[in-house]
C-alpha cells in the first residue's frame, strides 16, 4: 500500500497509535457547539426531532450503542440503536420525527446503505451519517453529516475509525442539547475543553502498552474469554471481544456485568479470563460485586481501572490503571487498552493481525 507503516510493525498498531492525532484533527475547528457543525440543514432537524434512531454494522454499531448513553442523558432524547442487517428486513414502525443517523467507516457497507435507503422509502426524511469517507455514499445521500477524520483505516479491525466516531456523537449529543435550547454556558465550555484535552490523555494511556503486553502472554493459550463492562463502558466490553476475537480467534463475549449470572458465570472456571471494564464511575460498586462472583469461581479477573478507583492487585486479579478517571468520555480511552490487548494476543499467537482470515475491511456487498 502506499501509505507506509514507519516504525510501525502493522497498520493496527499504527492505527492504534494515530488515534490522539485523529481525534485532534477530527475535533479540528469545532470552536463552539451548534447544530450547524452537522452541516447546514442539521439545526432545523435537531430542532424538530424527538427520536434518534441509529443504523450500523460491526464496530460502527457499538460507537452507536454508547452514543445512545450520551445523546440520551445529555441531549434527553430517546434513542434506539439497530443492526442495519436486522433493521432493514424487519417490519418496524416508521416515526417521522426520528432522526435516522448511519455511522460508518466506509460509506459504503451494503446492509447500512440498504437500511438507510429503507428508512428513506419508509417516510423518514430526517437522515444523517457519521462517515470517515467524504465521498461515500452514505455522505451523498443524507442531509446531514459529520465528517470524521481518521484518514485511511487499512487494517481490518476497525480502531482509529472507531474512536472518532465516538468524538463525532459526543458533539452531537451536546449539539441536539444546544438546539433544543437545554445547553447551559458552562456544561458547553467544559465539553470543549475536556474534548480539546483528550488527544493528551490518550497519549498517556497509549504510554501503557509494555504493561498490555505482559497480559497478552497469558491470553494467548486461552480458548475463551469474556469480557464485562457496565453503562457506557457495555459497549466498550462488545468492541474488546470483537477485537479479540477478530484477529485472534480466540473466542470471546461482551456482556453487561449485571447480566453474569443469568448465563456466563456457568462458563468460569480457573480457565477462564475475565476482562473487567472499570472505571471509577456510579456502578463500581456493582462490578465490583460482579468481579467477586468471578473470583468465587476461580476466574481470573483482568481489570482495567483508573486513578481513582481503590481496586488492587491479588491473587487472581491483574489490575491496569489508566491515570485519570475522565468522566463521560472515558469509554474513549478504555477501549484503548482493550485495542492493544487485541493487537498483542494476535502477534503472540501469529496471525495475520491486520487481514483476519474470512474478514474484509468494508462488506459491499450482502
Ligand atoms: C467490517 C469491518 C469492521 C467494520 C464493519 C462496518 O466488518 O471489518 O471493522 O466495523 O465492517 O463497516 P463500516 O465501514 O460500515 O463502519
Amino acid at each position: 500500500s502506499e501509505i507506509s507503516l514507519g516504525n510501525y510493525n502493522h497498520y493496527m498498531q499504527k492505527e492504534i497509535f494515530e488515534q490522539p492525532r485523529a481525534i485532534a484533527d477530527t475535533l479540528e475547528g469545532v470552536q463552539g457547539i451548534t447544530g450547524a457543525i452537522f452541516g447546514f440543514e442539521a439545526p432545523e432537524m435537531f430542532k424538530r426531532l424527538k427520536r434518534v434512531l441509529i443504523i450500523a454494522c460491526g464496530t460502527s454499531y457499538y460507537a452507536g450503542m454508547i452514543g445512545k448513553y450520551w445523546i440520551e442523558s445529555i441531549a434527553k432524547v430517546p434513542v434506539d440503536v439497530e443492526i442495519a442487517s436486522e433493521y432493514r428486513y424487519r417490519e418496524s414502525v416508521p416515526d417521522l420525527d426520528t432522526l435516522v443517523l448511519t455511522i460508518s467507516q466506509s460509506g459504503e457497507t451494503a446492509d447500512t446503505l440498504a437500511a438507510l435507503r429503507h428508512a428513506q422509502d419508509l417516510g423518514m426524511d430526517m437522515t444523517m451519517t457519521i462517515c470517515n469517507v467524504a465521498t461515500s455514499a452514505m455522505v451523498k445521500e443524507t442531509k446531514a453529516h459529520y465528517i470524521t477524520r481518521a484518514g485511511v483505516e487499512i487494517g481490518v479491525a476497525s480502531t482509529k475509525a472507531f474512536t472518532t466516531q465516538l468524538a463525532a456523537l459526543y458533539l452531537l449529543a451536546l449539539a441536539i442539547c444546544k438546539e433544543k435550547g437545554r445547553l447551559t454556558p458552562e456544561r458547553e465550555e467544559q465539553a470543549i475543553r475536556e474534548l480539546r484535552h483528550l488527544p493528551k490523555s490518550m497519549d498517556v494511556v497509549l504510554k501503557q502498552e509494555p504493561e498490555i503486553k505482559t497480559w497478552a502472554e497469558l491470553f494467548a493459550d486461552k480458548n475463551n474469554a469474556l469480557f464485562l463492562g457496565r453503562g457506557a463502558h457495555y459497549p466498550i466490553a462488545l468492541e474488546g471481544a470483537l477485537k479479540l476475537k477478530e484477529i485472534s480467534y480466540i473466542h470471546a463475549e461482551g456482556y453487561p456485568a449485571g447480566e453474569l449470572k443469568h448465563g456466563p458465570l456457568a462458563l468460569v472456571d480457573g480457565n477462564m479470563p475475565v476482562v473487567t471494564v472499570a472505571p471509577n464511575d456510579e456502578l463500581i460498586e456493582k462490578l465490583k460485586s460482579n468481579m467477586q462472583e468471578v473470583r468465587a469461581r476461580k476466574g481470573v479477573l483482568f481489570v482495567f481501572s483508573d486513578a481513582d478507583s481503590n481496586i488492587e492487585p491479588s491473587d487472581g486479579i491483574h489490575v491496569i490503571k489508566l491515570p485519570e478517571n475522565y468522566g463521560d468520555l472515558s469509554p474513549i480511552l478504555h477501549v484503548l487498552p482493550l485495542q492493544l490487548l487485541a493487537y498483542h494476543t494476535a502477534l503472540v499467537r501469529g496471525t495475520d493481525v491486520d487481514k483476519p482470515r474470512n474478514l474484509a475491511k468494508s462488506v459491499t456487498v450482502e
